[in-house]
């Protein structure tokens, strides 16, 4: 009886080895390869009976719709899996678990529309991940976290909008991310936040109008770049700001006018690729000292006296500039290399409408539907541009081609912009209105401009505008009022501007913010008023923007810093005060400022200018832990006792600050933080001592707070599971 139970024990244990090392009849098992293939069959499931010793698993054209959690618990020592093409949509928490040895994984050409924050759980030494090519409109931060050995992402041909902050979490070794042909449009400055390791980046094929300029400078150890086929049309002044970029491409773009300094923030840029788009005309790119290669190619470069200084610095720093000239005819499909500078004219306008390649009655005749273009302008039908600077111009001209982009009247004599000035010009998105004298814009002045986003009118005589001026203009997102004639801010008109991203009214002459000055413009990140009169801010003057991030109120005369307006601003994370005669700053100019829904100012304000102010007193900085820029230059310290505190302060901040005294006579320009008065201070030295240990503690404290917090999240996850 025994022996046969025995027998019985010993022939299950023999066939169940036999039926674990089976293959499922529809695949095909390589016992050598240790690898099991089952392509293209239909399979609504993951097979069963796989041997258990399975490293590569390829279930490419099947018709998986849900992988359940557990699924590969019977094959743990898979390495390679692929299930592209199975038409999976959703991967159920924990899908992958006990996959510990699993590098590759690709899940491209199926129907996932979300990443749920445990979808990948238990992949610890995954390298790369495969998601091309799906539906995902959305990450979770922290779906990534458990990716700490991933080195490629690829979440091409989706369709993401917007990346939140902190999304890719969690990825400590990643070297490569692929978001090119998503829908992006909105990227939170942090949503590169924790990727100290990436060393590519490709956002091409995007719906970006503006640069992420945020975003990208938490990038600080990417090599590449690759922003090709987004939408925007403008780089500004250290738009990019990536302290490893060496290769960036901004081909096939929308590019009206890069910024000589746009790249001055990446100063080891090597390789810059603007080929395919709109540029005319390009200065130097100042201070780049790396800059080794440009190309230009297919824009519609004028070789006139214009390009001259691009010329001759490519050559004087040795770079290899690829530039096609487009105009004047002459010099039609020319490299601007070939050329000599001195044949590059302008000086006589005769001439050069002459040879310019675009005049219509000179490129095509009526019957082939001629370019209209207003008398004493240019137009150029390949490139939507429409010129008339420096023509001594008393009215505004019209008649443009209805499909004209671009609009440069700068240096003329308009002084005034009659309603109805640019009419049926729905596609203008950039209109150069500088240095013409303009007083007065009338009501309804740019009322056909729906798709205007850059409005330029800098260099004028304005000194207010009517309420009604910007109906119409719903994108506008660049305002420039600078250098103008305002004494206060327009009440009413900006109303319009919800989508206004920045406004310039620096150099005016306006002496208050008065409370509501930004009613309507919710989206507005920077404002600019460096160089007014400004003596007072309202309480509620900024309240209405609630995004604002940039605000330059130096060179103007508070007396101190406005902190009841600076309340509620969540995101402000540079603010200019320099050059203003703030006196003392009281303690609480920067303290915690409502109870709500965030703590304070301190913390987030990464950029604080206060050189050339008039204070003796400092507040307690000790809340600004954000901070990168400090500048406190030209302010005539007092250097005693009382100084102590900031004296402390610097001593434990490692940023270059340029704080000097400026008395008493015997430490007159030397640095605050060199000077050894202090140590005379009552309480220097036990107080120093103290702090040390202290600080110690501290860090500790912090250290096994996060600990605990982490497995607070852990918590908090174990106990989501055992709900489901
Ligand atoms: C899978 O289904 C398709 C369509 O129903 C069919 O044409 C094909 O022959 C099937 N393939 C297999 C291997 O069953
Ligand atoms: C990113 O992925 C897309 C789609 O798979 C691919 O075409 C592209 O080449 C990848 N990007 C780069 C820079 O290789
Ligand atoms: C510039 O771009 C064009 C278009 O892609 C390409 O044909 C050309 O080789 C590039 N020039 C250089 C110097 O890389
Ligand atoms: C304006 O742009 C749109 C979209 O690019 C285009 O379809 C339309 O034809 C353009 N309008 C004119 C008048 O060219």
């Amino acid at each position: 009886m025994r022996a046969s139970a025995n027998l019985l024990l010993i022939s299950t244990l023999l066939i169940g080895k036999l039926v674990a090392e089976r293959c499922p009849q529809i695949c095909i098992c390589d016992r050598i390869k240790y690898q099991v293939m089952c392509l293209n069959k239909n399979l609504t499931e993951v097979p069963v009976n796989i041997p258990q010793v399975t490293q590569r698993f390829d279930l490419r054209g099947n018709k998986i719709k849900v992988i359940p959690a557990g699924t590969f618990l019977p094959i743990p020592y898979l390495t390679h899996l692929n299930l592209q093409r199975c038409k999976v949509e959703r991967i159920e928490e924990g899908a992958f678990r006990g996959l510990g040895r699993l590098v590759y994984l690709n899940l491209a050409s199926n129907n996932i529309a979300f990443i749920y924050q445990e979808s990948f759980d238990g992949l610890s030494s995954l390298r790369q991940l495969m998601l091309e090519n799906n539906r995902i409109e959305e990450i979770m931060p922290g779906a990534f976290g458990q990716l700490g050995f991933l080195s490629f992402l690829n979440l091409a041909r989706n369709s993401l909008v917007y990346l939140p902050d902190m999304v890719f979490q969690g990825l400590q070794l990643i070297k490569w991310i692929n978001l090119s042909h998503n829908s992006l449009n909105v990227l939170a400055n942090e949503a590169f936040g924790g990727l100290p390791t990436l060393r590519r980046l490709s956002l091409d094929y995007n719906e970006l109008q503006f640069l992420p300029t945020d975003a990208l400078s938490r990038l600080s150890g990417t090599n590449r770049l690759d922003l090709g086929h987004n939408p925007i049309a403008y780089i500004g002044e250290e738009a990019i700001e990536m302290a490893s970029l060496k290769q960036l491409f901004l081909d096939n773009m929308a590019l009206q006018d890069v910024s000589h300094r746009a790249f001055i923030k990446s100063p080891l840029l090597h390789t810059l690729d603007m080929h395919n788009n709109q540029l005319h005309v390009q200065q130097p790119l100042t201070e780049m000292a790396h800059l080794k290669k440009i190309n230009l190619t297919g824009n519609p470069v004028l070789c006139t006296c214009y390009m001259r200084p691009f010329k001759e610095w490519a050559a004087k720093k040795r770079i290899h500039a690829d530039v096609v000239c487009a105009g004047p005819v002459i010099f039609r499909e020319e490299q601007l290399e070939s050329l000599r500078p001195t044949d590059m004219k302008c000086k006589d306008h005769a001439l050069e409408e002459k040879l310019l390649p675009s005049m219509p009655t000179v490129t095509r005749s009526p019957e082939e539907g001629a370019v209209k273009c207003p008398d004493g302008c240019t137009c150029s039908p390949d490139y939507q541009h429409g010129n008339c600077d420096h023509r001594n111009l008393l009215s505004i001209p019209k008649g443009f081609p209805s499909n004209t982009q671009l609009l440069d009247l700068r240096h003329n004599e308009f002084h005034s912009v009659p309603k109805d000035s640019f009419p049926g010009l729905r596609n203008l998105t950039s209109l150069h209105l500088q240095n013409c004298r303009i007083a007065t814009l009338q009501p309804g002045a740019f009322q056909d401009l729906k798709s205007l986003v850059y409005l330029y009118l800098s260099n004028n005589d304005i000194s207010s505008l009517d309420a009604a001026v910007f109906k119409g203009t719903t994108q506008l997102a660049y305002l420039y009022l600078d250098h103008n004639g305002f004494t206060q801010l327009p009440q009413g008109a900006f109303g319009f501007l919800t989508n206004l991203f920045a406004l310039h009214l620096e150099h005016n002459s306006i002496s208050r913010i008065p409370d509501n000055a930004l009613s309507g413009m919710e989206k507005l990140h920077w404002l600019f008023l460096t160089g007014n009169h400004i003596a007072q801010v309202s309480p509620r003057a900024l309240s209405h923007a609630k995004m604002l991030e940039k605000l330059h109120l130096d060179d103007n005369s508070l007396q101190e810093v406005p902190t009841r307006s600076l309340r509620g601003l969540p995101i402000l994370s540079e603010l200019k005060l320099s050059k203003n005669p703030i006196k003392y700053i009281k303690d609480d100019a920067f303290l915690p400022i409502s109870s709500g829904a965030f703590t304070g100012l301190g913390p987030r304000i990464k950029s604080l200018y206060l050189e050339k102010n008039k204070m003796h007193g400092v507040p307690d900085f000790s809340g600004f832990t954000a901070l990168e820029v400090i500048n406190l230059n030209d302010i005539p310290f007092h250097c005693d006792c009382q100084l102590l505190p900031l004296r402390k302060w610097l001593d434990k901040l490692n940023l270059r600050v340029g704080a000097t005294c400026a008395s008493p006579a015997e430490v007159h320009g030397q640095k605050v933080k060199r000077i050894t008065a202090f140590q005379s201070c009552p309480g220097w030295s036990t107080k120093k001592a103290k702090r040390t240990s202290s600080t110690k503690a501290k860090a500790k404290v912090s250290r096994s707070s996060n600990k605990r917090q982490r497995a607070g999240k852990r918590q908090m996850r174990a106990s989501t599971k055992s709900k489901v």
